[in-house]
Formats: C-alpha cells, sequence, structure tokens
C-alpha cells in the first residue's frame, strides 16, 4: 500500500532533535520570567476576523497565506502569527485591569501558506513576547533586550538588530502621500503586487523583492523621500530615547528605514534580528510595537509591543546538540534486581534504562554502550554484596561501589 506522506512546508520534530527543542523552550522559560512575563497559551485556530482586522487585510498574510475553513458556518483561520490571539485573549480576560505592565511570552505552532523553502514552512513554531500597558521607550528597550538576552543565552552571536520607526498614523499619512507622490511616474512599471500596494498599503513598497522594482526604489529622488526624517516630534522624541537606552546599554543596532514589517499593526518602533549564517530567510526576530491593535479589536485603549522568534531558524543556527544517550543502563541477568535498581536511579532524578528483554550479559553491555553513558552492573557478587559496579561507557573505566554511592559516581 502507498504510504501517506508528510505535507509539503511541514517537518517532523524527532527525538534526536528534542535536546534542542528543549534547550530553546526552557531558556525561553528562564530569561522571560526574569522579565517578570508570564506564559500564555491560546489556541491554535480562531474567528478569521480577528486576523483580517488584527493582522490588516492588505498583507500578504491575509490576503495570500491563510488557512481558513469553515466549520458550523463559521469562518475559522490557523493562526499565522500569535499577537492578534495574545491580544484577543487580553481583552477577553480583562487583562487590562492588571496592574500594568503585563507580560506575555508564548510559544507554540504557526501556520501560512508561502511557498516552502530553507527557513520557510508551512507550519513552523514561534517563541514570542508581548508588553502591553507602556507607552514609554523604557518599554521598548526592555523588549529589546529581552529579545537580545534570549539569543545570548542561547548562545547565539552572530545577529545585528536592525530598527526603524513608523511614527504614529499621522505622521506616518504625510510619508505616505509623499512616497506616493514621487513613485506616481514609475507606476507602470511596478510589480503587479507593488502596483496594488501602492493604493494599499504604499509602505510595503519599500522591501518588495523583485529586481525591477528595487531599480526603481533605490532612484535618488525615492531615496530622499525614504531616508527624511519623516516622523513628527513626538515620534522622534520617542525613537531618540529608545536609541540612547540601547547606547547606553551596549546593544548594538542598525537603523534600516526599509524596514516597515508585513503586518499593519505597526506605530513607531520596529525592529529584526538577522543572522548572518542563515540564507535569504536570515531573520530570526521580528516586534514592534502596536499601540493601537487593542483598541481596534475591541479593549480599552492600551499601548503594547512585543516580538516573535522563528524557532526552526534558532534550531538551525543552534545546530546538533546530539545529547539524547540516556544516563545509566542497568545491566543485569536478574530481571527483577534490574528493575528494583532502575527505578532507584529514577527516583533520584537520573535517567535509567535496563534491557526488557534480559538478553545475554554481553548483549546487554552492547546495548548499553550505544544507549547510555554509564552502565550500572548488577552481576550475582554484586548482588549478594550489595554492590554495583559502575562502568564509564566513554573512557571503559569501571569501578565497584555501595548502592548508596551510586549518584555520588556519575
Ligand atoms: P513575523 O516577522 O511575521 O512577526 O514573524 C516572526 C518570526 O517568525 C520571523 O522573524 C521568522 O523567524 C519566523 N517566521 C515567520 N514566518 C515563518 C515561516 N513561514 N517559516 C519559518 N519561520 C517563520 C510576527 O509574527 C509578529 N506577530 C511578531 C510580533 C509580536 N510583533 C509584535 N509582537
Amino acid at each position: 500500500m502507498a504510504i501517506i506522506k508528510l505535507q509539503k512546508g511541514t517537518k517532523d520534530i524527532l527525538p534526536n532533535d528534542m535536546t534542542v527543542w528543549h534547550f530553546m523552550e526552557e531558556k525561553a522559560n528562564e530569561i522571560f520570567s526574569k522579565y517578570g512575563a508570564k506564559e500564555i497559551r491560546t489556541p491554535i485556530f480562531e474567528a478569521t476576523e480577528l486576523f483580517a482586522r488584527g493582522v490588516g487585510d492588505t498583507t500578504d498574510i491575509v490576503n495570500k497565506e491563510m488557512y481558513t475553513f469553515e466549520k458550523s458556518e463559521r469562518s475559522l483561520t490557523l493562526r499565522p502569527e500569535n499577537t492578534a490571539g495574545v491580544v484577543r485573549s487580553f481583552i477577553e480576560n480583562g487583562m487590562h485591569r492588571l496592574s500594568a505592565p503585563v507580560k506575555l511570552w508564548y510559544k507554540g505552532p504557526m501556520f501560512r501558506y508561502e511557498r516552502p523553502q530553507a527557513g520557510r514552512q508551512r507550519q513552523f513554531h514561534q517563541v514570542g513576547v508581548e508588553v502591553f500597558g507602556i507607552k514609554q521607550a523604557t518599554a521598548d528597550a526592555e523588549v529589546i533586550l529581552m529579545a537580545v538576552n534570549y539569543l545570548k543565552a542561547l548562545g547565539l552571536n552572530d545577529l545585528s538588530v536592525e530598527l526603524n520607526s513608523l511614527g504614529c498614523p499621522q505622521c506616518r499619512e504625510v510619508f505616505k502621500t509623499k512616497l506616493k507622490e514621487v513613485l506616481k511616474p514609475y507606476l507602470p512599471q511596478m510589480c503587479p503586487d507593488c502596483q496594488s500596494r501602492y493604493e494599499k498599503n504604499p509602505l510595503r513598497l519599500l522591501d518588495c523583492k523583485v529586481p525591477e522594482c528595487n531599480e526603481i526604489y533605490v532612484k535618488p529622488e525615492i531615496q530622499a523621500v525614504i531616508q527624511s526624517d519623516f516622523i513628527c516630534n513626538d515620534c522622534s522624541e520617542h525613537f531618540e530615547e529608545l536609541k540612547s537606552y540601547l547606547n547606553e546599554l551596549g546593544v548594538n543596532y542598525s537603523i534600516n528605514k526599509l524596514l516597515v514589517r508585513g503586518l499593519d499593526y505597526y506605530n513607531r518602533t520596529v525592529f529584526e534580528i538577522k543572522s548572518n549564517n542563515l540564507g535569504s530567510q536570515n531573520a530570526v526576530c521580528g516586534g514592534g510595537r502596536y499601540d493601537s491593535l487593542v483598541k481596534n479589536l475591541g479593549g480599552e485603549d492600551t499601548p503594547a509591543i512585543g516580538f516573535a522568534m522563528g524557532m526552526e531558524r534558532l534550531a538551525s543556527l543552534l545546530g546538533e546538540k546530539n545529547d539524547t544517550k540516556t544516563t545509566t543502563f542497568v545491566v543485569s541477568n536478574n530481571p527483577l534486581e534490574a528493575i528494583k535498581l532502575t527505578e532507584e536511579v529514577r527516583a533520584n532524578g537520573i535517567s535509567c534504562e535496563f534491557d526488557l528483554t534480559n538478553k545475554k550479559f554481553v548483549k546487554q553491555l552492547e546495548k548499553a554502550s550505544k544507549v547510555a553513558k554509564f552502565a550500572l552492573i548488577l552481576g550475582e557478587d554484586e548482588i549478594a554484596q550489595n554492590k554495583v559496579t559502575i562502568k564509564n561507557l566513554e573512557t571503559s573505566e569501571q569501578k565497584i561501589v555501595n548502592r548508596t554511592e551510586i549518584f555520588a559516581n556519575l
């Protein structure tokens, strides 16, 4: 019979990958907890409208990439990202009544119907943080520090932080008008996507990847508009304050005026962290401020900022951590004694296995050297004397110890 295969753009995370995945998850809990963030788990599907209104119906994510289906005449969507879901939960659970800031972190699968390639999947995982209730740039600095320190804790270094300010809806409107004015003569030469973005979301023109469009956007008169300081005084002060915090704290960053992000909810600060060791899909982290989203989704006016990181991209940077061996393996021809010792070792917090099929002693030892770091040998003599022979399977050193001394010798 034909075997049923994995779907395009999805991947199994196999037992051998788990050391790395647990490491990423444990570090997230450890680092984000230090900043006072609490974990939240929201459903994987939500009302389609949440993403249409939240992420924005001019975005590629909403227009082209959502896994949407109907059930009982309701339109539902597998979450393409988790900011909208966390905001929904924040509103529904009245979290605006908690003392600000409310700091939440999450991990889990997201779904986007994109063209799969290295670093880009249709089901992928994100770990992310959302901080609610603070409009000052201190929150922006803290959120960027959370991202940078999490990546440091993972041992990832060759990364660069890119920063931009999109201003507020008012100053952005002025910028959009100027950009459209200067781009108008080139409209017929643009790709069809850019032609439709020109009306709906002109900022998104700036990160088009089509070479013909890029040739237009590097023209001096267009660059002059892009590079101009269009943001208003308030937005500019906010951005300067953030930059001064980051400078003082020694966070290296560069300003990228082309950084506009692919989701509609952002205002003021946006940032990305890129790796110099990934191919074209090199963004490991993306985030920014979204001060209007809570209100736009029906909640109290609450400023917010956050980020999310692609865990598959982090995993590929972390490489193989092949620490899948169990710590100990009991080798004995007495299955009852073997299971007793195995349970005793496990009860002391150390991983342990024994041969469930009670094969010959030599076979058991062979198996132990494949799957474990130490063999705990229980021959007849050891059982009679209430002792154990510990064999280090890497160095082949061995010694006989009392049962109470096992743990000090591993
Ligand atoms: P995003 O930039 O769409 O932002 O995604 C964040 C990160 O998720 C990316 O930098 C990338 O590492 C990873 N990622 C995105 N799409 C894929 C994919 N198809 N395959 C593999 N990895 C992918 C957001 O999702 C926002 N919700 C971030 C945020 C939180 N902004 C504020 N709060």
